[in-house]
């Protein structure tokens, strides 16, 4: 068995929008010509500013959408190769978590209804055998099976994740993508998923893709790390080796914006100048060209190929470049705050996870409910 469970092919994706009469249509090239793999069994993590191209990359790579060129090969399959039924076939295997755990669940439908959907499409269960699986995934994610009959209107923001996240898990898939799973979820909440979709990852032996724009939390949970620029990928590589030694220039400044409690650091400092090029017309050559502190003439006229094998890098210069100061580096693999953080989310009591959001405007209990 090939130790690469999914991999794109030079993947591109174009948007087109406006065109008309009057106005002209603009095109957006959000994936631009990415190329990687993600290995069994590892947690794979795409970070990257907003607009960068994340969501269209995730997208594509579950074929959720299809690509404008390229491919995306799975188990040796070329996804975009394959029909309807037999994509409906394979997304059993291939789940997705989306960011917003409020309107990712049709509120018409009980917990029951959703959670039991991907087993009457992939498996032969009858119903009660589905109830009782229902049963043991809402278990398993934390949440009492007792409240299968409720809305998802019922339930706080963390829990309705977990309805999602046992959704996902119904059809036991291979591999599962989640779009920033705890960016819409309170603070404290976002560890327990967090330490959930881990835990889960190991009992359910699942390779992970991970979007977050919380560096502390990729740091705490990815194996290996693509950063993105403007629709391509700069830099990829394992986790500490990107924190620790950073290569390219703007994940570089990514990390040295990060706030880390070293004494002396000059911690959070913005580093990265100018905004975002627009998409629609974005720079010639190294995308980056127009923030980065190091841009020749080269950069502005050649586009840099991702180059290396453990640690891949596109940057013309990277080799010559003098090594940053990022008091990251120095602290531990988490920084006191993060560790810190999950510390307080290990400890958060089960009890108070799991109570139902009596304060939810439209939570028709009102009533102080626990899962014991
Ligand atoms: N369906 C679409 N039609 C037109 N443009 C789109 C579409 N989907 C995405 N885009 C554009 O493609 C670019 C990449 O969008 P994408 O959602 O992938 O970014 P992202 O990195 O996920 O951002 P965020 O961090 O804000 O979620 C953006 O400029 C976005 O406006
Ligand atoms: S190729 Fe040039 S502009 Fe691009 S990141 Fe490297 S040094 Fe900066
Ligand atoms: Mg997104």
């Amino acid at each position: 068995m090939s130790d690469i469970i999914l991999e794109a092919v030079d993947l591109h994706k174009r948007f087109t929008r406006g065109g008309g009469l009057f106005a002209k249509a603009t095109t957006i090239h959000a994936v631009n010509g990415v190329s990687l793999q993600v290995r069994r069994g590892e947690t794979f993590a795409i970070v990257g500013e907003s607009g960068c191209g994340k969501s269209t990359l995730a997208r594509l790579l579950l074929r959720l959408i299809d690509p404008t060129e390229g491919s995306v090969i799975h188990e040796g399959q070329d996804l975009t190769m394959l029909g309807a039924g037999a994509m409906r076939a394979l997304r059993s295997e291939l789940q997705f978590i989306f960011q917003d755990p409020f309107s990712a669940l049709n509120p018409r439908m009980s917990v029951e209804t959703i959670i039991a959907e991907p087993l009457r499409l992939h498996t032969s269960l009858n119903a009660a055998e589905r109830r009782e699986k229902v049963a043991e995934l809402m278990a398993r994610v934390g949440l009492r099976p007792e409240m299968a009959d409720r809305f998802p209107h019922e339930f706080s923001g963390g829990q309705r994740q977990r309805i999602c996240i046992a959704r996902a898990l119904a059809s036991g898939p291979k591999l599962v993508i989640g779009d920033e799973p705890v960016s819409a979820l309170d603070v404290s909440v976002q560890a327990q998923i967090v330490n959930l979709l881990e835990d889960l990852k190991q009992e359910f032996g699942l390779t992970l893709v991970i979007i977050a724009h919380d560096l502390a939390v990729i740091r705490h949970m990815s194996d290996r790390i693509a950063v993105m620029y403007l629709g391509e990928v700069v830099e990829l590589a394992r986790t500490e080796d990107l924190f620790t030694a950073p290569r390219h220039p703007y994940t570089q400044a990514l990390l040295a914006a990060i706030p880390v409690p070293v004494p002396g650091s000059a911690a959070g400092r913005k580093v990265l100048g100018g905004d975002i090029p627009s998409p629609a017309n974005p720079p010639s050559g190294c995308k980056f060209h127009t923030r980065c502190p190091h841009a020749t003439a080269l950069c502005r006229t050649t586009r840099p190929v991702l180059d290396g094998k453990d640690h891949q890098v596109a940057c013309h210069h990277h080799q010559t470049l003098p090594a940053p100061d990022l008091p990251l580096a120095r602290a531990s693999r988490r920084s006191p705050a993060a560790e810190a953080r999950f510390a307080l989310y290990r400890a958060a009591s089960r009890d108070a996870e799991l109570q139902i959001d009596t304060t939810h405007p439209n939570n028709p209990t009102n009533s102080k409910e626990t899962t014991q």
